[in-house]
């Protein structure tokens, strides 16, 4: 058994009316193109042929290393096919053809499916689903419940409309018999494009055995054309990874409204309120809560962890840290257990260590923080001089008053105390008190 995998992603999908390529739109943070690449790889299949055209470049950047074909003009997705005769010339195993743009797709059907046309003897095998409005889908036209031809709604009479089979779009061709049926197609429809489909009935008329395999959930075939069907596969997509999710035990209040890419992981019993955002790889531990308005991506997070309202980036947080509302941590800040940042705080590639709190209004980048300090509101570490970046280090158990702007270089010692309004700009040693601030000046009476 030899299988070759096709993805046809060179057209520029007029319909979806985007600069983008239409197969690099992302359902649920994945671009299309690359969902259908990835399970092919999956499903043990010799070689994965991509045909790229319309911006090439854009795709392959998504793709990375590929292998690829170009079809230089987009005259059909028989055209597209066509492009690929030399990489299937000596070939005798199955081709199995699939669109970039049905991102629903399983593995498991695919599997399924070149199961099925290996155990039949087809030639070919489509793979089909009934829709109540088959609008836009090319019809499994049928006689004596064998296949005669795949008819596109462009060319469609009356009749075949009401056919509700539809093509998906995915088949397994054996390779000699693909390619001969190619050789005869023309793209003489209304289109004038070369339609793959043509070669159905081209294989009826040679004898060779065509069959369909219908698949029971037609949700999984969805062809992306639209805006519109792209807001439809997103909400499918959700709606499977939200499921998946509350079924190993996490709490989703209106798993409607909650944004979870297919690579995030979360723990049992943590609760995720709607508006929440959670990309990348990014893993939760176990009893979290995650309010509204947060977006975290690319992070690792403990247990027993608290955010509400607040955007986390490719950082670390520790079991029962507590953040927002409205906090910013930028990559790679690192905060230890018991961290508590709150309000209006922004932590740039900075360690918090165990039982820090910056409560309010506060900027700390290029800082490393010790154990237990109480960093006061509007404390702001000033790292940046224009030109390069420094860093301020704060030892254990210090309280930096409010209002303090630490200049670095600059380092602060264990169970010091900086006074409220201080411009700090000298290394601070441990258990000292340092305040730079002029003196008040009060003039009694002076109002009168
Ligand atoms: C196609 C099928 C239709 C099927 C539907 C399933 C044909 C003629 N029609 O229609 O029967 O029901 O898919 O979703 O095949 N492409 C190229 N080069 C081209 C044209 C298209 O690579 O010259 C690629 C596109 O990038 C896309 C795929 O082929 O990924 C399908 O093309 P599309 O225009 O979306 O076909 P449909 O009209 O949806
Ligand atoms: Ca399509």
């Amino acid at each position: 058994m030899s299988l070759k995998t096709l993805i046809l992603a060179a057209g520029k999908g007029t319909r979806m009316k985007s600069n983008l390529p239409k197969v690099l739109h992302k359902v649920c943070g994945i671009p299309m193109v690359k969902k259908i690449a990835d399970i092919c790889s999956q499903i043990g299949s010799e070689e994965n042929i991509l045909i790229l055209g319309h911006k090439k470049e854009e795709v392959l950047k998504v793709l990375g290393d590929i292998e690829y074909v170009e079809q230089k003009e987009q005259l059909g997705t028989g055209h597209a096919v066509i492009q690929a005769k030399e990489k299937l010339s000596n070939f005798d195993g199955t081709v199995m053809i699939l669109c970039g743009d049905t991102p629903l797709l399983r593995k498991e059907t695919l599997e399924s499916l070149y199961k099925f046309h290996k155990e039949s003897n087809a030639a070919t095998t489509i793979l089909t689903s009934i829709y109540e409005n088959p609008f836009g889908y090319g019809r499994i036209v049928k006689q004596d419940e064998k296949v005669v031809g795949i008819v596109e709604e462009k060319e469609a009479t009356e009749e075949i409309k009401a056919i509700k089979e539809v093509n998906a779009g995915v088949y397994c061709f054996e390779a000699k018999s693909l390619l001969e049926a190619l050789d005869k197609i023309n793209n003489n429809n209304e289109k004038g494009e070369y339609y793959l489909t043509d070669v159905i009935a081209i294989n009826v008329s040679e004898d060779k055995v065509v069959k369909t395999f219908l698949l029971e959930d037609n949700d999984e075939i969805l062809g992306i054309n639209s805006k519109i069907e792209l807001e439809k596969a997103n909400c499918i997509m959700r709606d499977r990874i939200n499921s998946q999710h509350m079924e190993n035990g996490v709490i989703l209040i209106d798993k409607n409204n909650t944004y979870i890419e297919e690579s995030v992981k979360i723990g049992q019993d943590t609760l995720i309120y709607p508006g929440a955002l959670l990309q990348g790889e990014t893993s939760i531990g176990e009893n979290c809560e995650i309010l509204g308005n947060t977006r975290i991506i690319d992070c690792q997070i403990g247990n027993d962890v608290r955010v509400e309202s607040s955007i986390l980036e490719e950082s670390i947080i520790e079991s029962k840290v507590t953040i927002g509302p409205f906090a910013h941590l930028r990559p790679k800040s690192h905060l230890k257990e018991e961290v508590h940042i709150g309000n209006f705080v922004e932590v740039k590639k900075s360690t918090l260590e165990k039982g820090v709190k910056a409560g309010h209004l506060t900027y700390l980048g290029d800082a490393t923080v010790g154990e237990k300090t109480n960093i006061g509101a509007g404390t702001i570490t000033c790292n940046y001089d224009g030109k390069n970046k420094f860093k301020t280090s704060i030892g254990k158990n210090a309280f930096i008053g409010s209002d303090t702007m630490l200049v670095a270089p600059v380092n602060i010692g264990d169970n010091s105390l900086i006074g409220a309004g201080s411009v700090i700009t000298k290394d601070v040693p441990e258990n000292a008190l340092a305040v730079s601030r002029s003196k008040q000046v009060t003039k009694f009476d002076w109002r009168k």
